[in-house]
């Protein structure tokens, strides 16, 4: 192919990317999921259980007491089981069950195995999250994901909980948003180091690619009928400028970097990501990382447009939510087709594994959640294979630096039930929705809603 039509073709192709996604299917009468689908919810142990010591308390954002989920997890469970929710994700705090090394806290432990049962009681099946954004301090001050060595110590944590634990739990999270994770506290750092090196939040990337396909091996080994996967942040990115060809290549560099190198790495077991001026991250095929992944899971909550210099912007006047972030429930229909080409290759099925919005009033979420799940029916009746959907969050919680300002429950921290929680149980209870219900809560922005 001549220079010029090769160009022309990948910029013409980067164009065409950035159109609306085409809706395949028109709403019908009554919007019906598949039987079995899983309704639920997500929570994180830091931002709820309070009380918990670990790098991020002892770094100065202190999540306190929390919500009290670690006492009130009877009630909290209880409500998710009366909203009609037959999957929970929660996560083990690494720095309650070792906290110190080597020395694991049988009191700790026994606690979530109450969690766990108590969730099973009441006709919940748990999903376990093994590393979501917390480490001990003991890690971090051997330089926690930045040193390859360290990741043994994370295995040796996976291989006593899944040994303890594992007859509870058939879902496993090994990891939440790594990249994000690393980009937030070795790059932009905002987050526990507050580390400002980009090839240290590159090197992060690799670690935790290369734990999780040990994670996943661990765990199987335990159990060879668990599924195991990670819930990854998968946020739209599109040019900010569709014509401009520096802004597509951003793009495509931002989108391969941020939503694919993972699941990259795990389809061919091995990954060369390089990018001039930076350290590459290069993983030799290594069979263990090999097609680790049950599940896709995908934590949606929006779009950014991609400029020139790499920032990530958002479209003025646009609806957003309390943070700022894009409501764009559309994208989740292109995020869930980009997914799938994956999951086809890997012939496994996808879970939405974190999904909602700050909205301390409740005027934008049930417009907010019709939409959304409407792209995942969307997306079902275009034969893409979806099987969850868990709401973020169960209750208000702590935000990692945003702290406790904003608010993402479906209950509220004195578990009052905002609407959205009753609308979240006339649909999960009716497994699906009328197009009547869709039409009565209309996605709008925050500037008009209050
Ligand atoms: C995700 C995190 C989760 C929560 C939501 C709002 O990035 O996984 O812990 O903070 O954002």
């Amino acid at each position: 192919m001549p220079r010029f039509t090769l160009w022309f073709t990948i910029w013409l192709s980067g164009l065409l990317s950035t159109l609306p996604a085409k809706a395949s299917v028109q709403p019908t009468d009554f919007m019906a999921f598949p039987q079995g689908f899983h309704w639920g919810s997500a929570t994180a142990a830091y931002q709820v259980e309070g009380g918990i010591q670990n790098n991020w308390s002892a770094a100065g954002l202190d999540a306190g007491a929390g919500v009290e989920h670690w006492t009130r997890y009877e009630e909290d469970f209880t409500a998710a089981a009366e909203m009609g929710q037959s999957l929970y994700r929660l996560s083990i705090e690494w720095a309650r069950i070792e906290p110190r090394p080597g020395e694991f806290d049988a009191g700790a432990l026994a606690h979530y195995r109450r969690m766990l049962r108590s969730l099973q009681a009441k006709g919940i099946q748990p999903m376990v999250t093994l590393f979501h954004f917390t480490v001990p301090t003991w890690f971090e001050a051997r330089g926690g994901w930045t040193v390859a060595e360290n990741s043994q110590y994370f295995t040796r944590f996976v291989t006593h909980v899944s040994r303890e634990l594992g007859d509870l739990v058939y879902y496993w999270n090994t990891v939440n948003e790594p990249v994000v994770y690393a980009f937030k506290s070795f790059d932009e750092g905002s987050w526990p180091p507050f580390k400002k090196d980009r090839n240290l939040a590159l090197r992060v990337v690799k670690h935790l690619i290369l734990a999780h396909g040990e994670a996943y091996r661990i765990i199987h080994a335990q159990d060879a009928l668990a599924s195991v996967g990670f819930a990854k942040n998968i946020t739209l990115l599109q040019p900010n400028w569709p014509l401009n060809p520096m802004d597509q290549l951003m793009t495509n560099l931002q989108s391969y970097l941020f939503n694919e190198t993972f699941w990259e790495a795990i389809e061919k077991g091995q990954l060369a990501f390089r990018v001039p001026g930076l350290e590459p991250i290069v993983i030799p095929y290594n069979d263990r990382l090999h097609k680790s992944m049950d599940f896709i899971g995908i934590n949606y909550y929006t779009r950014y447009l991609i400029t020139a210099s790499g920032a990530q912007r958002t479209q003025p006047g646009v609806p957003v939510s309390e943070l700022n972030w894009e409501l764009y429930p559309e994208g989740l229909l292109q995020v869930l087709r980009l997914a799938n080409t994956h999951a086809q290759r890997l012939r496994v099925p996808i879970i939405i594994t974190e999904n909602g919005l700050a909205d301390a009033e409740d005027q934008l979420r049930p417009g907010f959640l019709l939409a959304h799940l409407h792209a995942i029916w969307q997306a079902i009746q275009e034969g893409i294979p979806v099987q969850g959907y868990l709401h973020w969050s169960l209750l208000d919680n702590f935000e990692w630096a945003e702290g406790y300002e904003h608010k993402f429950g479906l209950l509220d921290a004195d578990r009052q039930w905002r609407p959205s929680a009753r609308l979240y149980q006339q649909i999960a209870r009716n497994n699906g929705f009328s197009r009547q219900l869709l039409e009565t809560y209309p996605l709008q922005s925050a500037s008009q809603a209050h």
